[in-house]
């Protein structure tokens, strides 16, 4: 199905945001750290035109649904929810968006720890942005993705994700501080490509958990008497509190190091211990792993050719990133995708 099918009308602009994979600094944005996430190349696409109603009309191909929105009284649940929440914190800023239709196609992956969300609503709000020649730079794109997020799909998420869709690519990471937006632009290890695999379990409790971690966080940054936990940097003085928040606050402090170390300078092989002991830290201190994520970063871990695995994403199912030697992520992603399969899951490679 195409814009004009279900809309009998040719639209007035696309745009497209891709999707991303973090590699490392995973839950440290929304405690003012580091990240280090590269876009893939799946990407989310809109197409939108002016609605002849006074209603938004949003149409998904993959999930061939039609959803009418009225502009202030409709609360839309599902994807409607992430293009009626950016046009709602278009609103707030002061801009007046008349009423559109807007057709949405993804080949990002839902549910596993890719984007979906953010590259919808990047895309969203660049489409908008020329369809009404909006005043936007890309930083104020992530800015108002991650308020439509927080508002109105109810998760309190740090801005990794927007900030990626919106600036990152698909050749380089992207090393950002939360706190300041200050960013680089990093080439890959060199001799390293990137594996991705879905675990085939999707995410149960990403948002309860998630929003519980954050506050986890919040209560341990207030008890070490800090704005937020990216200004500790001894993982010792995490000892002092009482658990879960010792764990929790241990995982940042070492995680926020981890990405710093990236910085000065690493080879793939130290890269990929990096990636491991961040899984581990995830497991065992953030608890935010599954037994099939274990599963899947075990097998990559022990496969030849892998310098280091992890979870990605906020966890609790989804997919897992690996850092492979250059030409061999088509074999290892087979191999151990079999090994997993044979074991009983049901996941699929998604980036080798
Ligand atoms: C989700 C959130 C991000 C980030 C990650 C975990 O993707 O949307 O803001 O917190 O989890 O690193």
């Amino acid at each position: 199905m195409d814009f004009q099918q279900i809309f009998h009308t040719v639209p007035d602009v696309q745009a497209s945001a891709p999707g991303r994979v973090n590699l490392l600094g995973e839950h440290t944005d929304y405690n003012d750290g580091f990240v280090l996430p590269t876009a893939i190349p799946q990407q989310t696409t809109v197409y939108i035109g002016y609605s002849p109603d006074q209603y938004h009309h949003f149409y998904s191909v993959e999930l061939a649904e039609l959803i009418a929105v009225h502009p202030t009284e409709s609360i839309p649940q599902g994807f409607a929810s992430y293009i009626n929440g950016c046009i709602r914190v278009l609103e707030q800023t002061g801009y007046i968006i008349p009423p559109v239709n807007l057709l949405v196609t993804s080949s990002v992956p839902i549910g596993a720890g890719l984007s979906s969300s953010a590259a919808l609503e990047v895309a969203t709000l660049r489409g908008l942005r020329s369809l009404l020649q909006l005043d936007l730079d890309d930083v104020k794109v992530a800015q108002l993705g991650q308020q439509a997020e927080i508002q109105y799909a109810g998760v309190s998420c740090g801005i990794l994700d927007q900030m990626a869709c919106s600036l990152a690519d698909t050749e380089h990471m992207l090393f950002l501080d939360t706190r300041t937006l200050d960013r680089q632009i990093l080439p890959f290890p060199t001799g390293a490509e990137i594996v991705v695999i879905d675990s085939g379990v999707t995410r149960s409790l990403a948002s309860s958990g998630y929003n519980q971690r954050r506050a986890e966080c919040e209560s341990a940054a207030q008890q070490l008497g800090v704005k937020a936990l990216r200004d500790v940097s001894d993982p010792e003085t995490a000892n002092s509190l009482p658990e879960p928040l010792s764990k929790r606050a241990r995982h940042v402090i070492t995680e926020n190091n981890r990405v710093l170390q990236v910085l000065k300078g690493v080879t793939a092989p130290e890269f990929g211990k990096l990636m491991n002991a961040s899984h581990t830290s995830l497991r065992d201190n953030y608890e935010v792993s599954v037994p099939a994520l274990d599963t899947l970063v075990n097998l990559l871990q022990k496969t030849p050719g892998v310098f280091g695995a992890r979870l990605t994403g906020a966890g609790f199912g989804g997919a897992c990133v690996a850092l492979v030697q250059v030409g061999a992520g088509n074999a290892i992603a087979e191999t151990v995708l079999n090994q997993y399969n044979n074991m009983g899951y049901l996941g699929h490679i998604l980036i080798s």
